[in-house]
């Protein structure tokens, strides 16, 4: 084990959805690839022994589908123990610090709801359990619900944490296909030279999800989309797709490269935002009758940068839509000249170029390009055909987000982690969105969301929709 590794991890929330649904199954996965032979320690209010504990988190791995080896398991179930605590008593921090006995460095991954972060990080800190500054904590998303509220988290939390030592999760930054952006761009001389406003004409990301908010009614209608999935997730991907190359793989290089991004993102016009929410939403069990949480957006934004100076960024995030796919789409503009589209003959100009990455539920890239129409060779019309690559064919198995980020944290990794600047220009980006959020437009259910989000798209290429993983439809 090297000198930085972690030595034990200590899950603060470990009844909670979030363990159930990824934690574990990750940490079994840690487990298969001999990454985790440590003490892995379990606290949370619930009435749980250590045998309930295990025997939760076995049937927790296997409800995610994931094959259990026995020998695998039963190395990593006699490492589990568990803890039951009020996160507000010091006599819970007492109990983790002798299950801790003889461990040098633990990991503390705060999977609980950001209200008890400061409480839980002042009971570590009181009980001497983050002096070491190769002690480090994981906190979940949302990092502040908005500028002021991300950096007073910040400063309260850095009162007791070295900034090293301090990890903010956004699990997009776990997923193989989100970091493969980079390696896409800037491992290949294929795409960086046409990368810039002299051939992109928009950048669009969708995140569409076909599910609604089933049973999570009270938190989402406290949050609605802009903050749970845009602010987080799709501007680290904007981040990646928009940076500059950075000097090296650093850590420190790349956070500064994706921080320029940032640093160059003008706050966004309200005019540049749409909201909706989907019919029956108010139904939900948890939401206010007359929510206007909005459960869909659509939103342009600018970067004012050289390579980016008037190529917008259109964003649509939502549930109960017609699909479910993460994609950022690149379109290119025309050639300068149709020479063999069907405008000679009166019809339309052939489709634009792009290049559609997949991130999630499907992970790979497609390229739509223009081909010779052997149905009208006579008269060399064109034709789109869609060059394909599919990760899960094309590559090996991939790791779980979580797999990967908390495997990352063990070894103090922060590459793939939220910096605080990074959160912090989001914040700024989208503050007066928060101040003048403007009207929610109601839209069907199993739709795209509402039509006043197509006014974004004018001039540009319309809305391009996700390819859905069933049909793997090339259009
Ligand atoms: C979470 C949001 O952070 O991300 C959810 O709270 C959303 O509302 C989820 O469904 C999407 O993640 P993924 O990995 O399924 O795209």
């Amino acid at each position: 084990m090297s000198d930085s590794r972690s030595d034990a991890i200590v899950l603060f929330g470990a009844s909670g959805d979030l363990a159930k649904k990824m934690t574990f199954v990750s940490l079994y996965r840690l487990a298969a690839r001999n990454l985790l032979d440590m003490p892995i320690v379990g606290v949370a209010f619930s009435d749980w022994t250590n045998e309930t504990f295990r025997k939760n988190a076995r049937a927790d791995i296997e409800a995610t589908g994931q094959s259990v080896d026995e020998d695998v398991w039963k190395k990593m179930a006699a490492r589990m123990s568990f803890i039951q605590g009020d996160y507000t008593k010091p006599e819970t921090y007492a109990a983790v610090k002798s299950a801790l006995s003889g461990v040098k460095r633990p990991l503390f991954y705060l999977e609980i709801p950001p209200s008890l972060f400061e409480v839980t990080v002042k009971g570590l800190h009181d009980a001497d359990l983050v002096s070491d500054p190769g002690v480090r904590v994981i906190v979940e998303k949302p990092f502040g619900h908005d500028y002021d509220s991300a950096v007073a988290l910040y400063k309260s939390l850095s009162s007791m944490l070295g900034d090293e030592q301090l990890y903010r999760i956004d699990h997009y930054l776990g997923k193989n296909a989100v970091q493969n952006i980079m390696v896409w761009r800037f491992a290949n001389r294929l795409f960086e030279p046409i990368w810039n406003r002299d051939h992109i004409e928009c950048v669009q990301i969708t995140m569409a999800e076909s599910f609604d908010v089933a049973d999570r009614g009270s938190f989402y209608d406290r949050v609605g989309a802009l903050k749970d999935v845009v602010q987080n997730h799709i501007m680290q991907v904007v981040g990646l797709l928009a940076m500059e190359p950075p000097s090296s793989t650093d850590s420190a290089h790349i956070h500064s490269a994706q921080l320029d991004v940032f640093d160059a993102m003008k706050p966004i016009d309200p005019k540049d935002y749409v909201r909706g929410q989907y019919d029956g939403y108010s139904k939900v069990d948890g939401v206010a009758e007359n929510s206007t949480t909005e459960t869909f957006v659509a939103l342009r934004v600018h970067i004012d940068s050289w390579r980016w100076a008037g190529v917008p960024f259109l964003i649509r995030a939502g549930k109960a839509l017609a699909d479910t796919g993460t994609e950022a789409v690149v379109v290119l503009k025309q050639p300068p000249l149709d020479l063999f589209g069907k405008d000679r003959h009166g019809g339309a100009i052939p489709e634009a170029n792009w290049i559609r990455i997949r991130l999630g539920h499907n992970d790979g890239v497609q390229t739509r390009v223009q081909a010779l129409d052997p149905s009208n060779s006579e008269d060399m019309d064109s034709t789109d055909v869609v060059m394909n690559v599919d990760f899960t064919n094309a590559l090996s198995l991939e790791k779980l987000p979580y797999e990967q980020l908390l495997g990352d944290a063990l070894d103090g990794n922060a590459t793939r982690f939220a910096t605080q600047p990074i959160i912090e220009g989001t914040w700024t980006a989208l503050s007066p969105l928060l101040e003048e959020p403007g009207p929610v437009h109601k839209y069907e259910v199993g739709t795209m969301g509402p039509k006043e989000a197509d006014r974004l798209t004018e001039g540009l290429h319309s809305w391009i929709r996700p390819v859905s993983p069933a049909s793997d439809r090339p259009a």
